[in-house]
């Protein structure tokens, strides 16, 4: 049966005997409203655990001015059944005063410099600190020997990577591959805002890195196949807020690279969608 715990106190006491049994422990930070990607990140913590705790808080400090903090959908109840059946062992749901007992403007942050810029973090000020902070809280918290993150927020996994190297900590960081619905979308709590017909637009944004990639591998030049993917984006009835190719590290494309990133943010109606491919340069 799955623990359900919302104190910082009872967290320690039921972490620190499941180390004293010498179980591994996994983390998967999430903010609820879960769906295939968050419970194959559950799965695979399963694998490299014997104690698997998730995490659900819907982290104000990520949130810019004028975002979706209030309308981000909170569905507790299946959430938990959903983590129960993917075989989690602890969930932890703190309050916003649990996690921030000062308030945000107290509150001591983390920022990860050059991986946290540009993208969306471009797009989005603050908000990679807003994500540093709280996972590095939550890590603080649950002290795990491994942490799965999704693929599918290629720039926050970096962050991530980063922020563990940074600060030295003990924990192993496994990237997940992105989930995808069968027409290609990946899977967000965010598709949740589209409209049917939206719904129907929406794996263009994959399709568009798809041809992007295929183009690139047939050697087109990169601006020309960057135009291209704007120009097709804004055809389906995307708002593109940025579409780029990065070495896979997220530094500059140079003559020399040959693994890159296509990432790509878009609007479609209320909903702000990204997606990203992995691509070989000739
Ligand atoms: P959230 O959007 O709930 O995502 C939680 C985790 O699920 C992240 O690691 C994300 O990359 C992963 N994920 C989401 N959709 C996925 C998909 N289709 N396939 C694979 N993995 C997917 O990301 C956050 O929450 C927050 O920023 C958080 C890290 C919890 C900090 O607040």
């Amino acid at each position: 049966p799955l623990i359900t715990l919302d104190s910082i106190t009872d967290l320690r006491t039921t972490l620190k005997a499941a180390r004293a049994n010498g179980q591994r422990i996994a983390l998967v930070p999430t903010m609820g409203n879960l769906h295939q990607g968050h419970l194959t990140l559950i799965e695979t913590a399963r694998q490299h655990s014997d104690f698997v705790v998730a995490s659900l808080f819907v982290n104000p400090m990520q949130f810019g001015p004028g975002e979706d903090l209030d309308a981000y959908p909170r569905t507790f109840e299946a959430d938990r059944d959903a983590l129960e059946t993917a075989g989690c062992d602890l969930l932890f749901a703190p309050t916003t005063t649990t996690l921030y007992p000062n308030g945000l403007g107290e509150q001591t942050r983390v920022r990860v410099p050059r991986v946290g810029e540009g993208l969306c973090g471009g797009a989005r000020p603050g908000h990679f600190d807003g994500v540093a902070t709280v996972v590095a809280l939550l890590f603080n918290l649950v002290q795990p020997d491994v942490a799965c993150f999704g693929e599918k927020d290629y720039q926050q996994l970096a962050v991530i990577r980063k922020l563990v190297a940074d600060l030295h900590l003990p924990i192993e960081i496994i990237g997940v591959p992105t989930v995808r619905a069968a027409d290609g979308l990946a899977l967000s709590s965010r598709n949740g805002y589209l409209s049917a017909d939206q719904r129907a637009v929406a794996p263009a944004l994959y399709r568009t890195l798809v041809e992007m990639r295929d183009a690139l591998a047939q050697g087109d030049t990169i601006n020309r196949v960057l135009a291209q993917g704007v120009s097709a984006l804004e055809a389906a009835g995307f708002v593109p807020d940025y579409l780029e190719l990065r070495a896979i590290d997220l530094g500059p494309v140079t003559q020399e690279t040959r693994q890159a990133v296509l990432l790509g943010a878009a609007r479609l109606g209320p909903a702000r969608l990204i997606d990203n491919l992995v691509v070989s340069l000739p």
